[in-house]
């Protein structure tokens, strides 16, 4: 029985490796991609996305565009990080398949609509504009969501855009303040497991040992994506954020955390966008996340390896 998932995503180069590794897991049906403006502007992780399908072989996946901008704040992009194409590391060829015409929410909505309940899980890549504006034009789709797993927010690893926040949330944390609040089960992959999946001299070479062009262009991303946060960090790699999530469809095994509260700041300057988990469980605020803080890295890229080698 293969899941159903729509993967909603601001491709830069983690994301890429998160819907090369959805595309190659057969226990996963992909009903579509929704490009959001995150990491790059929404023109070019639409491009980017049509890039890692026909890279897949997968002209046939359902390509949207979504929104251009948060829900309420200015558009903050990340081209430090991922280049000015988001691509960055590798030289491909500009997509020749087509975007769907149907925007993004209203494929969301048309599908959990559709969709028997239960039945379809949401896994956000990048800032949830587009999640939370489906849920805020057709609230009856909420009850529809099976799962929401997403890759956003931190706790005690700090954030990586301020102080206090993750990018995907900080970017757009009325967006995320509406689906952490929505009910829907949640399981949230942050900082703080990711940031332990680090890409290796090792582990990139197994990538580009796989001899194939999917090998070489993951291979080339990681080189690419790793040096703006060894050079933060100081650490040996790069955390492989965005495969977290659908490494977890797979093997959750491979991860551990808490069921705990989970909620936005959206009110302070100083904190926008953090997500304030209550780990220890010191207040009466109801748990609504399984939030993950640990990842057998060994079994994260061995299992996303075996899975690009099929592509
Ligand atoms: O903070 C990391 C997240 O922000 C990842 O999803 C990365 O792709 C960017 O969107
Ligand atoms: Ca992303």
């Amino acid at each position: 029985m293969t899941r159903k998932i729509i993967i909603d995503t601001d491709p830069g180069q983690d994301d890429a490796v998160a819907i090369l590794l959805a595309l190659g897991s057969p226990e996963l049906e992909v009903l579509g991609i929704t490009c959001v403006a995150g990491n790059v502007p929404l023109a070019l992780t639409t491009k980017n996305a049509r890039i890692i399908c026909e890279l897949a072989g997968r002209r046939d996946v359902k390509i949207f565009a979504g929104c251009d901008r948060p829900l309420l704040r200015p558009l903050v992009t990340a081209e430090y990080v991922h280049g000015k194409t988001g691509l960055d590391g590798i030289a491909l060829p500009d997509p020749t398949m087509p975007l769907q015409d149907q925007h993004a929410v209203d494929f969301l909505i048309e599908t959990l609509r559709r969709e028997a309940p239960g039945t379809v899980t949401l896994c956000p890549l990048g800032p949830l504009t587009n999640i939370a504006t489906a849920f805020r034009r057709a609230p009856e789709i909420v009850l529809k969501v099976e799962q929401i797993v997403l890759m956003g927010g931190a706790c005690f690893e700090a954030g990586n855009t301020t102080p206090a926040a993750e990018f995907n949330i900080y970017v757009d944390p009325q967006a995320a303040e509406i689906v952490f609040k929505s009910g829907v089960p949640l399981v949230v992959v942050p900082l703080d497991a990711t940031h332990k999946a680090l890409t290796t001299r090792p582990r990139i070479e197994a990538f580009r040992a796989l001899n194939t062009p999917v090998g070489a262009a993951v291979a080339s991303w990681t080189d690419f994506f790793e040096r703006f946060d060894r050079a933060k960090y100081g650490s040996e790699g790069a955390p492989l954020h965005d495969p977290c999530v659908i490494a977890w469809l797979l093997r959750p095994d491979l991860f551990e955390g808490r069921f705990i509260n989970v909620e936005i700041e959206t009110r302070s300057e100083l904190t926008m966008g953090m997500t304030v988990a209550d780990w220890w469980r010191v207040t009466p605020r109801e748990p609504n996340a399984l939030f993950l803080r640990e990842v057998d890295a060994e079994g994260f890229y061995s299992l996303l390896t075996e899975r690009l080698s099929r592509l």
